[in-house]
């Protein structure tokens, strides 16, 4: 099914890439629809909301699979009433959002098309529930910093794929329109109390959550991951002390439309292009009303030289990991 998926997309990779306006791929949209649908409930199928060995097993699926999707894609809520651009969606790099917030979900096979009513564009609807009763540290952060957040997770049924005119998926949402006939067994999980902090230590003194940490990401035979992991740490000191966390995290106190999450490892390497070009140019840091906020001249260049040293180790350890597959 993966391959019968990577040859469809990569025809429509063809055809896209000669045409002088963008067409309409050659499969019709159903039958990709429904191919998709096979293989993500094939990568990740029902189980019981609290397997961790099934979420696991989904996770490495969906980190070998090839998804028709742009390279950035906005996920959240789906807020019908609003038009695409002005629902409000966190950013993400696709292979942090495929491996880090798809794996989350369970699919059954189920799918329908739909199309956004402003825009016209095409959505497939695939029927897929939350898995509430995993252990804190499998969730990217802690989804129940709010309660809404928590009870709208689970209750959602269906993950919305929007289609550009190329066919790739460039919005992903949540809702609770879809059908609860295959949920099985599944009951209210009560949280724990979020205290504020976006990453913790367990009982055993780990860093969680583990899946935003780059040892999810990366074999732990990558000979860089020291450094990566060194890079990092000055990067995310630099990024702190020009309080851009003040609002680049879930909290999201400037309420972007397209909140960039950057308190994690994991968070922040899939956005550190964008880091990099929106300092360089000014347009961030931003201040309370929106403006430009003039840096001294050195702090601008600390931050510059942090980033681009983390994007430097990332290259290295992503290439390290493109030679040994696991
Ligand atoms: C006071 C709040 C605030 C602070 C501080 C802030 N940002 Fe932002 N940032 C925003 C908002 C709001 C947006 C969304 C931009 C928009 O759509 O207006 C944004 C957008 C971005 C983007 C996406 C830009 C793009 O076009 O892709 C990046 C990357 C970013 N910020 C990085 C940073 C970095 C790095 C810092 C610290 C040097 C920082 N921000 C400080 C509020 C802030």
């Amino acid at each position: 099914m993966k391959q019968f998926w990577f040859a469809l997309s990569g025809a429509m990779l063809c055809l896209a890439s000669g045409a002088i306006h963008a067409q309409q791929p050659a499969v019709p949209l159903a039958a990709r629809a429904d191919a998709l649908a096979k293989s993500l409930a094939a990568s990740c199928p029902i189980a019981a909301y609290n397997d961790e060995t099934a979420f696991e097993t989904c996770t490495r699926a969906l980190h070998a699979l090839t998804l028709p999707i742009e390279p950035a894609i906005a996920w959240g809520g789906d807020q019908p009433d609003k038009q695409i651009k002005k629902k409000g969606l966190t950013h993400f790099n696709s292979q942090v959002f495929q491996t880090m917030y798809l794996p989350l979900y369970a699919f059954t096979g189920h799918w329908s098309l739909d199309e956004d009513k402003r825009s016209h564009a095409p959505i497939i609807r695939m029927e897929a529930y939350f898995r509430n009763a995993l252990p804190p540290g499998d969730y990217p952060y802690p989804f129940w910093h709010s309660a809404d957040k928590w009870n709208a997770y689970e209750a959602s049924n269906e993950v919305r794929l929007y289609l550009d005119p190329k066919g790739l998926i460039f919005v992903a949402t949540r809702d609770a329109a879809g059908s609860d006939e295959h949920r099985g067994t599944y009951g209210h999980v009560t949280t724990p109390a979020f205290d504020g902090q976006w990453q913790w230590q367990d009982a055993n003194g780990v860093t969680q959550p583990h899946v935003s940490l780059f040892g999810a990401r990366y074999s732990q035979a990558n000979p860089n991951l020291a450094a990566l992991d060194q890079s990092y740490r000055s990067f995310a000191l630099r990024i702190r002390d020009e309080s851009c966390l003040n609002c680049h995290t879930p909290a999201n106190k400037a309420e972007a439309e397209r909140l960039v999450l950057l308190q994690t490892p994991r968070h922040a390497a899939g956005e550190i292009e964008n880091v990099i070009k929106a300092v360089k140019t000014g347009e961030m840091p931003q201040d309370d009303i929106g403006l430009r906020k003039d840096i001294p001249d050195d702090h601008r260049a600390a931050v510059l030289k942090s980033a681009v040293a983390f994007r430097d180790e990332l290259a290295r350890a992503d290439k390290w990991e493109a030679g040994h597959p696991r």
